[in-house]
């Protein structure tokens, strides 16, 4: 695969779309709304760094849920006495995230109601589980949501990547007397967490 991926200017998601189409890789035209599935490591990273707050009957949020892959995992390990919400803005891929999940081992908690995937802007979080355990955020915020912060259980943990060019994955500890400690963990590169419009403006 070493070609497909040695042209120059490889550097934006649309410009390796349309050089893995030029070289014939890609021949269908259903990818798109400017989001990517994160790299298989970095989901790793963020489930071993949550794992404690992971536990059975534990609530987690995955914002920017995208595939939905890393909120079938969160299912999978809160199990059916928990809950595992995923919020992503994009309501398509919420429903194709829906039918990954339908063909997944976490099927049966998408059906008896413990896993849910929503559509809605994920800054906001999403109050009805709240509050959180853990909450992952898939894509990039130029500073940390307040909804988040305030959706985050004494004893719980965040992990969210922050900054714009430069990224930081954090890990945010809410103490149990409510006050907050961030670290960095590792620099990162994800897209942005920002508004539907703003994603979708040169799509
Ligand atoms: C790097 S992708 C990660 C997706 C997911 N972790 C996966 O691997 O499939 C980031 C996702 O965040 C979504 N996103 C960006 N801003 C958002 C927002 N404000 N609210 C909800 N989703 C958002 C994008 O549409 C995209 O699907």
């Amino acid at each position: 695969m070493e070609r497909f991926f040695s042209g120059s200017g490889i550097n934006k998601n649309k410009a390796m779309v349309e050089h893995l189409q030029r070289y014939g890789v890609i021949n269908s035209k259903k990818i798109g709304y400017n989001a990517t599935i994160s790299a298989p490591h970095m989901h790793a990273t963020c489930l071993e760094l949550l794992q404690e707050n992971l536990q059975p009957g534990m609530h987690a949020l995955d914002v920017g849920s995208g595939t939905g892959y890393l909120t079938a995992c969160f299912a999978l390990m809160v199990g059916p006495q928990g809950c595992a919400v995923g919020v992503e803005h994009i309501p398509e891929l919420v429903a194709s995230s829906i039918k990954n999940i339908e063909k997944s081992a976490a099927a049966p908690l998408l059906k008896e109601g413990s896993l849910k995937l929503h559509a809605g802007d994920g800054r906001l979080g999403w109050p009805e589980c709240a509050p959180y355990d853990a909450i992952h955020v898939g894509a990039a915020a130029p500073e940390i949501p307040q909804p988040l912060i305030d959706q985050l259980k004494p004893g719980g943990r965040m992990v969210i990547p922050v900054g714009n060019i430069f990224q930081d994955l954090k890990v945010v500890d809410k103490n149990l007397d409510g006050s907050i400690s961030i670290r960095s963990e590792t620099s990162v590169r994800y897209v942005p967490l920002t508004s539907r419009e703003a994603q979708l403006r040169d799509y």
